[in-house]
């Protein structure tokens, strides 16, 4: 089965976004990376991006059908700044379970200001990456791959 690579607002800005946070990687190299990776653990690798909460709330809809039909192994997420705000992101990974969503953080937000302390993903997420760089998505995916072996 696939695994859907999932990036939410700003990071198409990858690279050039503020990259003392977020480092020189484009967001097209951690697709590839992604996708390397996926493809060594034996999977598939579908990404999209998007800065638009609605796009990203149908993307775990059609996620949870297809998990429930065995094609798709789970989502690696990067909420962006929804992370901090989106109960309507909350509540559609909820109402898709148990489809597993890893939540990815390139920077550590818990080092960072106060509003990004609190997730409203990390409550109904399967995993949480936090700090590592881009390396991050990578880490996630072999998390994913890890405990989809071990169900
Ligand atoms: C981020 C952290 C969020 O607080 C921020 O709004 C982002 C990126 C990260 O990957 O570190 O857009 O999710």
């Amino acid at each position: 089965p696939a695994i859907l690579l999932l990036n939410g607002p700003n990071l198409n800005l990858l690279g050039t976004r503020e990259p003392g946070t977020y480092g020189a990687a484009t967001l097209a190299d951690v697709e590839a990376n992604c996708r390397a990776t996926a493809e060594r653990l034996g999977h598939t690798l579908e990404a999209l991006q998007s800065n638009h909460e609605g796009v990203l709330i149908d993307a775990i809809h059609a996620a949870g059908r297809r998990f429930k039909a065995g094609e798709l192994l789970g989502v690696v997420m990067n909420p962006g700044a929804y992370t901090h705000t989106s109960v309507a992101l909350h509540d559609a990974i909820a109402g898709v379970a148990p489809l597993p969503v890893m939540e990815v953080h390139i920077s550590n937000v818990h080092a960072r200001e106060a509003f990004r302390h609190h997730s409203y993903i990390s409550p109904v997420a399967a995993g949480i990456v936090v700090g590592f760089g881009v390396a991050g998505y990578e880490l996630a995916i072999e998390g994913l791959v890890r405990k989809a072996a071990a169900r």
